[in-house]
């Protein structure tokens, strides 16, 4: 039985929520409405092996690692990905982050990592549409981040207009300065008939030029029982999974330029480890590329 303790505990806010404002405290009642099922934004925590989830969550994740041995090292190396982009990101010079679907912030969280290569210089906007993702990035800046310069958000990828508002109401983002969005591990969770290639036109019509875009997606190229049952078992979940192809994945960067190496398996963008990744790189199952927005930053 998930009671409101078990729920605070998990949020990570343990007699904090008080402090945090009605925000925190909305997202902790449509929490403790929504534990009736594992989620997608928990069950990833739990693989990665943080401590945001609860029993419903952590034996969901259990029988996808049975069927999937390879899930929690496909986790990491996208994880691994996504700190090499910001990193990428913050030597082209960009400042600015969004990060939409940013999930349950374990290690190496954007701003963590921004930070670290441009200390005091970038600024972050978290976005997630699930409340425990939510409730815990809040709870995780006011704890350790520069609330002026870093901040969350609950809204949903595909209300576009309305996200965007959000994310520019924070104040945090100057819309005529590059920005570097990032959609990591999330468009997979969108139904090909919610038809998520259009909200990402919007969002890449609203960055100015030398803005980056950053993709990681499930791809369904290497098929085979493991992961047909994974993304079948992802239907009981807060979030069904929907695997693409390279060629739609590749369209959600528009006639934006990727930049080398292009569109590749998670382990092959960037400078890795050397015993960061063995074996047939498809094995991670995830591609991933970032993307220049073409003209002169500031034209
Ligand atoms: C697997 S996690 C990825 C976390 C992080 N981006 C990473 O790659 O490490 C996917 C996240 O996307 C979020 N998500 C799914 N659908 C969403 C939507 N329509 N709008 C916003 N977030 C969404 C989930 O709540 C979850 O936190």
């Amino acid at each position: 039985m998930t009671g409101p303790g078990e729920i605070d505990r998990v949020a990570g806010l343990s007699g904090r929520a008080a402090a945090l404002g009605p925000g925190v405290q909305a997202s902790l009642e449509l929490l403790r409405r929504n534990v009736d099922r594992p989620s997608a934004a928990r069950v990833y925590d739990c693989i990665l092996g943080g401590v945001h989830h609860f029993g419903i969550d952590r034996e969901f994740a259990d029988r996808q690692l049975e069927l999937m041995p390879d899930l929690r090292r496909a986790m990491v190396a996208n994880r691994d990905f996504l700190g090499r982009a910001v990193r990428h990101a913050v030597s082209r010079g960009v400042r600015q982050f969004v990060d939409i679907g940013s999930g349950l912030p374990t290690a190496g969280n954007v701003h963590e990592v921004a930070d670290r290569h441009a200390p005091g210089e970038c600024r972050v906007v978290y976005v997630d549409n699930e409340p425990v993702a939510h409730a815990h990035a809040d709870l995780l800046l006011a704890g350790t981040a520069d609330t002026r310069r870093h901040r969350a958000v609950r809204a949903d990828y595909l209300d576009h207009g309305a996200l965007w508002r959000a994310v520019l109401d924070t104040d945090v983002i100057d819309p005529a300065a590059p920005i570097c969005l990032l959609v990591v591990a999330m468009l997979h969770f969108i139904a090909p008939e919610r038809q998520p290639g259009n909200a990402m036109e919007f969002y890449r019509r609203q960055l100015p030029p030398g803005s980056l875009l950053v993709i990681s997606h499930g791809c369904d190229e290497l098929d085979d029982p493991g992961i047909r049952a994974v993304v079948r078992n992802y239907a009981q979940t807060t979030a069904a999974a929907h695997l693409r192809s390279r060629d739609e994945v590749a369209a959600f960067f528009g006639d934006f330029e990727l930049v080398p190496p292009g569109l590749v398996w998670t382990p092959e963008w960037g400078e890795t480890g050397p015993d960061r990744w063995s074996g047939p790189p498809a094995r991670s199952r995830y591609l991933a590329g970032v993307a220049r927005k073409p003209g002169a930053a500031g034209e």
